[in-house]
Formats: C-alpha cells, sequence, structure tokens
C-alpha cells in the first residue's frame, strides 16, 4: 500500500463506540414495540443506515408498519439515541484514534470522514474533534448507503485526490466492500475472520501506525 494520499475514517466504531447507544436506543423501540432485541441481533445494524436499521428491527419482532409509522419510529429511536450521544465528551474517542489521525495531517496526508451517520457532525462537535478532518461525508450527503461506494468517492472528490491513493479505515463488512467498491485500499478495525476482504486488519487505531500504511 505505498502511495497513500489520503485516509478517509468510519467513524462508529472506528473513531468513537457509538454501538452501545444504538443499540439502547434500538432496545428500547422493540421493548416499547413488546419485544426484545438482543446485542448479537443488535451486531447486523453495524454500518447499516438508519431505515434500514428499523427494517431489521420491526423484522426481528415480526411487526410490520406503514412508511408514515416507520418516519415515526425512526424519530423516536433517533431522540432516544441523541440524549446519549449529548452526554458524550472526548474522553470517549477510542484510543489512538486522535493520535493517528493527527499524525497522518503531520505527514501531510489528507483527512477524510465517510460516516453513514446523519448525525455524524454532532458527534465530532461533542468530540472536539471537527478540526481534524479535511472533510466531512455524512449520511446527510449521499443517496446511496454502503456498500455502495458513494460516501467514499464524495470524500475523495472533496480532498482531490483519485481513489486508488486512498486508504478507508472501516470496522463494517458493507464498509470495506464499499471501499473496494470504489477502487480505494480498506484498512478493517476489527475481527480479521469478519473483515477478510480488507487489505490489513488492525484491532483499532492504536495499532496503526503510518509505515502500514
Ligand atoms: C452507522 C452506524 O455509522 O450510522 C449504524 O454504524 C447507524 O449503526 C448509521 O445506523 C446511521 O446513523 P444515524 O446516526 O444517522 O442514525
Ligand atoms: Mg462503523
Amino acid at each position: 500500500m505505498n502511495n497513500i494520499k489520503a485516509c478517509i475514517f468510519d467513524l462508529d466504531g472506528v473513531i468513537v463506540d457509538t454501538a452501545i447507544y444504538h443499540y439502547k436506543a434500538w432496545r428500547r423501540l422493540a421493548n416499547s414495540l413488546g419485544f426484545d432485541f438482543t446485542e448479537q441481533q443488535n451486531e447486523q445494524l453495524k454500518g447499516v443506515s438508519r431505515v434500514r436499521s428499523l427494517e431489521i428491527v420491526l423484522q426481528a419482532g415480526g411487526i410490520t408498519k406503514t412508511d408514515a409509522e416507520k418516519d415515526q419510529l425512526a424519530a423516536q429511536k433517533n431522540a432516544w439515541y441523541m440524549e446519549m450521544v449529548n452526554q458524550m465528551t472526548p474522553a470517549e474517542i477510542l484510543p489512538g484514534a486522535r493520535e493517528f489521525v493527527q499524525s497522518c495531517r503531520d505527514a501531510g496526508i489528507k483527512t477524510a470522514l465517510g460516516s453513514a451517520s446523519k448525525n455524524s457532525m454532532t458527534i465530532l462537535e461533542k468530540l472536539q474533534i471537527v478540526h481534524l478532518f479535511d472533510a466531512i461525508i455524512d449520511g446527510n450527503k449521499v443517496t446511496k448507503a454502503k456498500p455502495d461506494p458513494e460516501v467514499f468517492l464524495k470524500g475523495a472528490e472533496a480532498l482531490s485526490i483519485e481513489p486508488k491513493y486512498c486508504v478507508v479505515f472501516e470496522d463494517a463488512i458493507a464498509g470495506v466492500e464499499a471501499a473496494k467498491a470504489g477502487g480505494m485500499k480498506a484498512i478493517g478495525i476489527g475481527d480479521p475472520k469478519v473483515l477478510y476482504e480488507a487489505d490489513l486488519v488492525v484491532s483499532g487505531l492504536n495499532e496503526m501506525t503510518l509505515d502500514k500504511l
């Protein structure tokens, strides 16, 4: 992997672990509808858009809803999720994340955020790391969810760097697939058995150094 000119980072599961808050909010929603939602079932929601996540949750409970009801349920889940996000502090940045993004910048490598979350900006503000990214592409700026490469291609375009010089950091299978579909390198954050399509897998950004790029 040489000639890397840009690093594009997923947010949830790479920079910060919001999965627990997503899970608590989805479980609260499921409980309000009369069924439970396990942490294991929640695994299917990682990297998946809010609308698609709701469909998976409703399916788990064997429940059908109209589009209008789905809009209302997604809004309710998001309100509960945001109650937790609003309590977040910089202490929740995952180990090594801030340091690695900063080391990229110090080495002249461009940095972007590429996340499905429509709440990315609020989370980055809570963590006080907005300034670490040259471009921020979030769920409000894309129409196609990962594994479609749109979010990362828009990131590369915003940085004016060709996809082949970009590397994406991702904890979700769909995200690794999106990076590869966009003609980029992918570094998985997590289990190599799960993220086997990635060019390299590390357990966290605390394990990353520039010479691994
Ligand atoms: C992804 C998360 O980053 O963003 C998913 O991994 C989440 O769990 C998705 O559903 C959308 O997030 P939000 O904040 O727009 O509901
Ligand atoms: Mg993620």
